[in-house]
């Protein structure tokens, strides 16, 4: 094998420059010794919404988008949505390995402990309008947290950073479960210390008048692995939103909120509502030709399809798809999840879909179980980020921990006004100040 450097010539100058391949990638910054002369800038690399730059070194989540493979900290998915539960995988992502029994003990006791909000964040919920999108609410209430914990501001300190961990995932399945009640028009349920971290959550959404809820084990488990499906995907939109802001040394109920703000948008995260919508438009297999040539003519995009990574079925879609069987054995099959099938099967027969390698993407099935298990439609993008929560964090304490991080902060190629004199008359600055 020869050297691991590459050769770059400057037809410019003529000059050869040998900038060492580490990882199989070169640094952006090596490219600064291409110069013209002495006062050029020396060269950039060019990479709008980053398609071929790495923002930093990871040892969190690996996907190989061309074989479909999705591991946390090594471990593929399929088993660990099959042997954990989501307060052990939040840790071993966090944390880089399953937690023993003593470390879980302490771990899920420490997270169960810090599920209650302070009642100022409940009367600040209240403040919403009944028709708020509960996304808007989570993403504004992680913003308020910020105001309640000030010793978040410590993220040099790893104790502090434990603690604002423990707090943001006992607290946000809480902040989700108010702002569903709040739109319901129902008052707000306590955590449940007795319950799972899923069943927990079911009971402070579906808790009427009985004195103890008791979540359908099923649905609780179901759910759960819809937790751990979602925990991390490395650096997606969010994730790169929460080390952006987190770069800065914003404290993260800050920049939690701006990661689950990047959530919220339909191409991510907010996916999963639009499949529904968008089933709900075709309305039977009939439809469906005619949904996909208006897909074909660039009119729609076909939601819950397509991913950045993925050039292959995403394994998350795959384990939806089982666990949509094991959630309508008890809720009933969701009549939606027919056409979902038959959409997903004339798309991958369909030529348009397999040049641009498009498959079902996490979202696809995950609506259809939401729907069947009673959740409102703006409830699905909270829910992402009630299992993504873990995911922010880890990427968040990974880039604080990093030493060759430091506050993001891209370049750009200006292209606009050379510099100019600025022209106006004393009559026009007259007629500004009358
Ligand atoms: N329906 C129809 N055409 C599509 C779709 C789609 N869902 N996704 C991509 N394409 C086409 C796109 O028009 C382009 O075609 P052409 O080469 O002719 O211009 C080609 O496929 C490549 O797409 P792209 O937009 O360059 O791909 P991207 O990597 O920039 O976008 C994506 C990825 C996820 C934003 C996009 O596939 C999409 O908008 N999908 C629908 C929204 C969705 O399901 N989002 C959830 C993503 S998974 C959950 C998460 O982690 O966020």
């Amino acid at each position: 094998m020869g050297k691991n450097t590459l050769t770059i010539t400057d037809n410019r100058t003529g000059k050869a420059y040998e900038i060492p391949i580490e990882h199989e990638t070169i640094n952006a910054k090596h490219l600064r010794q291409i110069k013209v002369n002495e006062d050029d800038f020396g060269l950039m690399s060019y990479d709008p919404a980053y398609m071929n730059t790495a923002s930093c070194k990871s040892q969190i989540t690996f996907i190989d988008g061309d074989k479909g493979i999705l591991l946390y900290r090594g471990y593929p998915i399929q088993q660990v949505a099959e042997k954990l539960n989501y307060l052990q995988t939040a840790y071993l992502i966090i944390n880089g390995e399953v937690p023993t029994a003593k470390e879980y003990d302490e771990w899920s006791w420490n997270i169960t402990h810090h599920t209650m909000i302070h009642e100022n964040i409940k009367k600040f919920i209240e403040g919403f309008q009944y028709d708020a999108h509960p996304m808007g609410i989570l993403v504004s209430t992680l913003a308020a947290l910020s105001t309640f914990y000030q010793d978040a501001k410590e993220i040099k300190d790893a104790e502090s950073r434990k603690l604002q961990i423990y707090r943001l995932i006992g607290k946000v399945p809480t902040i989700a479960a108010a702002a569903y009640r709040h739109s319901m028009g129902l008052p707000y349920v306590y955590p449940d210390n007795e319950l799972s971290y899923a069943g927990n959550f079911l009971n402070m959404l579906f808790k009427m008048t009985e004195p103890k809820y008791e979540p359908n084990p099923a649905l609780e488990r179901a759910l759960d692995v819809l937790f751990i499906l979602h925990a991390d995907h490395e650096q997606n939109c969010s994730a790169s939103a929460m080390r952006s802001v987190g770069s800065s040394h914003a404290d993260p109920y800050c920049s939690m909120a701006a990661a689950a703000a990047a959530l919220y948008g339909p191409l991510h995260g907010g996916a999963n509502e639009m499949v529904l919508h968008m089933l709900k438009e075709i309305g039977s297999k009939n439809n469906i030709p005619s949904y996909i040539k208006r897909v074909k003519a660039g009119e729609v995009l076909l939601m819950g399809f397509g991913h950045r990574v993925y050039k292959n079925y995403d394994p998350r879609a795959r384990i939806i798809k089982q666990i949509s069987e094991e959630v309508f054995e008890v809720t009933g099959r969701n009549p939606l999840l027919d056409i979902a099938i038959e959409l997903e099967r004339i798309a991958l027969e369909d030529e348009y879909f397999i040049k641009r390698k498009l498959y079902p993407n996490v979202d696809f099935y995950s609506g259809i179980i939401y729907q069947a298990m009673g959740f409102p439609v703006a409830m699905y993008p909270v829910l992402f980020a009630i299992g993504r929560a873990s995911g922010w964090l880890a990427q968040w304490q990974e880039m604080l921990l990093d030493t060759e991080q430091k506050i993001a902060r891209p370049r750009q190629i200006y292209l606009g006004a050379k510099e100019r004199d600025l022209q106006v008359s004393k009559a026009k600055r007259e007629a500004v100040h009358r």
